[in-house]
């Protein structure tokens, strides 16, 4: 449990509030002093839940700050507190999501750019009250509020602690590999990952919200097959039927400046242009 020297319950009009970028719980209300003292104890919770988050993820720097959700139109904290505990309450829980514009393999391997994807950015729940539903609690509120489904999440970075959960409660269990910090499951494109997508965000070029790209990834990464089953396909050289593709992870090969001929190497150049002897 986190207590705070001042009394949250004023802040906590329920037990779960939202906190945007005015630092302001979602249900406040009250005038400007009133607003003042609001943000400034915000500010200390947020970022003491925030290191809390942090050094139980072995990170050097948290993710959350005040500072940082200030900055960020498109981020939203959650918080779970007990009003009961202690004499001030105590907060036990965060999670902050966002959305953000991802380049994202799909199941078949293409890339696919995906603007404002619903992003999973920390999570943390206090060790004293971990494992007793509150984590549960506090993600089904942010999915109902955000009317997202779990599946539909990119997250980022997850701890071993939160793919259990995620595998526990919602059942993802299967992973899309990217190129990148962020996990996805089956289901994030909705058509199966047979490359249609199905518009976890807005729209960039294609009805769907996601724009199949020649993206840096593809150029950056080179042709690989990441399938689980790679090395038996590969030794009997079977033909890839569009269900084999699906567990595939290919890509184009390099062009541009990342698949430029490699200069010749002038000694090469000297040797073959000398007399034979
Ligand atoms: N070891 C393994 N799995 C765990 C653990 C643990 N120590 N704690 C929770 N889980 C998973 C398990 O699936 C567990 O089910 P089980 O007890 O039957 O095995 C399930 O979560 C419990 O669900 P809840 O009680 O609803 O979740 P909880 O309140 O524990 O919150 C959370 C889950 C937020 C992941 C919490 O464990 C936590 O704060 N962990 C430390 C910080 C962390 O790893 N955060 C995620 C970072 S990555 C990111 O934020 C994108």
């Amino acid at each position: 449990m986190v207590e705070f020297r001042f009394d949250i319950k004023p802040l906590f009009a329920q037990p779960i509030i939202k906190v945007t970028s005015n630092l302001l719980p979602n249900t406040f209300r009250g005038d400007r002093r009133q607003c003042l003292d609001a943000t400034t104890k915000m500010t200390e919770i947020i970022d003491k839940l925030g290191q809390l988050s942090a050094t139980s993820q072995g990170l050097s720097k948290p993710v959350t700050t005040a500072q940082r959700l200030r900055m960020c139109d498109n981020q939203t904290i959650y918080l779970l507190a007990d009003n009961e505990a202690g004499h001030n309450g105590a907060v036990l829980g965060l999670l902050k999501v966002g959305t953000k514009n991802l380049y994202l393999f799909d199941g078949t391997g293409k890339t696919r750019m995906v603007e404002q994807a619903p992003s999973i950015l920390d999570f943390y729940v206090h060790e004293s009250r971990q494992r007793s539903g509150l984590g549960k609690r506090l993600f089904q509120t942010m999915l109902n509020e955000e009317q997202w489904t779990a599946s539909k999440c990119s997250v980022d970075r997850p701890s071993e602690k939160l793919l259990s959960f995620l595998s526990k409660h919602y059942g993802l269990k299967r992973i899309i590999p990217q190129a990148n910090n962020f996990v996805l499951y089956e289901g994030f494109f909705n058509d199966g990952e047979s490359g249609n997508g199905d518009g976890n965000g807005h729209d960039h070029g294609t009805p769907n919200g996601l724009h199949i790209t020649n993206s840096p990834n593809t150029h950056l990464f080179g042709a690989t097959y990441l399938g689980e089953d790679s090395n038996q396909r590969r030794g009997s050289q079977q033909q890839t039927t569009p269900n084999a593709r699906l567990q595939q992870i290919t890509q184009i090969s390099p062009s541009g400046r990342y698949g430029a001929k490699r200069p010749t190497c002038s000694m090469a150049e000297v040797l073959r242009d000398a007399p034979q002897a």
